[in-house]
């Protein structure tokens, strides 16, 4: 096999094709709707960006989509916790062990470790650390969410979906209870509103492929930014990030992704997945129709063929 720098130019090539390979399946997801707004999502959309560590980009389908992070963005939040606080405290709040339940399920909240969740990429993991973000003030945390976020990018457009922040937050009686939940158990110690309006902001940013795909150049250079040349998140933290996307990233479905794709990946309920192949190139894709687990039915399946064909599994 090739080495990556001589595959991704045939790659590049032929991303039209593959989305084409792929794109059929977007019939057979569906676009979430337990949050209302999200079912304003394209069923038929499928589109993919690349970037590698020179700023060479190539994108192909429905690229330029508007869609929110949703629980990408929980990888992020997770940074900005570790860079707040470090890890001893971090992983007092959470755990870092898979479910193999939904990202919604409360299953497991009670088990092994009372009240803390799993890990922090399910609902309740991330809900405990929105609580870790530091702010003098509500609206300083909400601030500094989104100058994270627009740092990270590389994008100072990046902001949040009042509507579909609005949209969260009134159908929110299961992340409500989830809060409330760890508030009883001390692993939230702010009011459950406050903890909460963090979590849907940071869920509620507008994102396309282009801003997934130089958030995953930043994971896949371990917290360097190759483009602008600086150490934005320290290597440890981008470790144990993408240590979780492997291992919980894809929700239930992240054994079968790491067998089928091998990449470490994360993926939203409005369609959008976020990868990465080690040390070259980030990836964002979106396809809003959704599988049984909650993923992109035609983005799980284009990232499993592209792995596959053009040998990218980091195992
Ligand atoms: O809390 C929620 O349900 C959403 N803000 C995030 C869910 C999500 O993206 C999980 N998905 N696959």
């Amino acid at each position: 096999m090739p080495k990556m720098e001589e595959r991704l130019p045939h790659l590049v090539e032929q991303l039209d094709g593959w989305i084409e390979k792929s794109k059929s399946l977007c019939q057979h997801g569906k676009v979430a709707s337990y949050i209302p707004e999200l079912a304003k999502g394209n069923q038929a959309a499928l589109g993919i960006h690349l970037i590698d560590g020179y700023g060479n980009e190539a994108m192909a389908g429905d690229a330029s989509t508007v869609f929110t992070l949703q629980s990408i963005s929980k990888v992020f939040s997770l940074l900005l916790a570790l860079m707040d606080h470090g890890e001893q405290l971090v992983f007092d709040k959470v755990g870092m062990e898979p479910t193999g339940d939904s990202f919604n399920s409360m299953l497991k909240l009670e088990l092994v470790q009372p009240g803390i969740p799993f890990n922090p990429l399910i609902n309740a993991g991330a809900i405990a650390i929105s609580s870790l973000i530091t702010g003098a003030s509500q609206q300083h945390k909400l601030d500094r969410v989104l100058d994270f976020f627009r740092l990270i990018s590389g994008n100072e457009q990046l902001n949040y979906n009042e509507a579909v922040y609005q949209s969260e937050l009134q159908t929110a009686d299961l992340n409500r209870s989830m809060a409330y939940f760890l508030k009883d158990k001390g692993v939230i110690e702010q009011s459950v509103d406050d903890v909460l309006d963090v979590y849907f902001h940071h869920c509620s940013i507008d994102a396309t492929c282009k801003d997934l795909a130089r958030m995953g150049l930043l994971l896949a250079y371990n917290g360097y930014d190759p483009i602008r040349g600086k150490q934005l998140v320290p290597k440890r933290y981008v470790q144990i990030a993408k240590s979780f996307m492997v291992t919980c990233g894809m929700y239930n479905a992240s054994g079968q992704f790491a067998i089928q794709a091998g990449i470490p990946a994360k993926s939203g309920v409005s369609g959008g997945i976020l990868t990465l192949i080690p040390g070259a190139v980030g990836i964002g894709v979106i396809g809003p129709a959704l599988n049984s687990k909650g993923n992109s039915i035609a983005g799980v399946d284009l990232l499993e063929k592209l792995s596959q064909h053009y040998d990218l599994s980091i195992f």
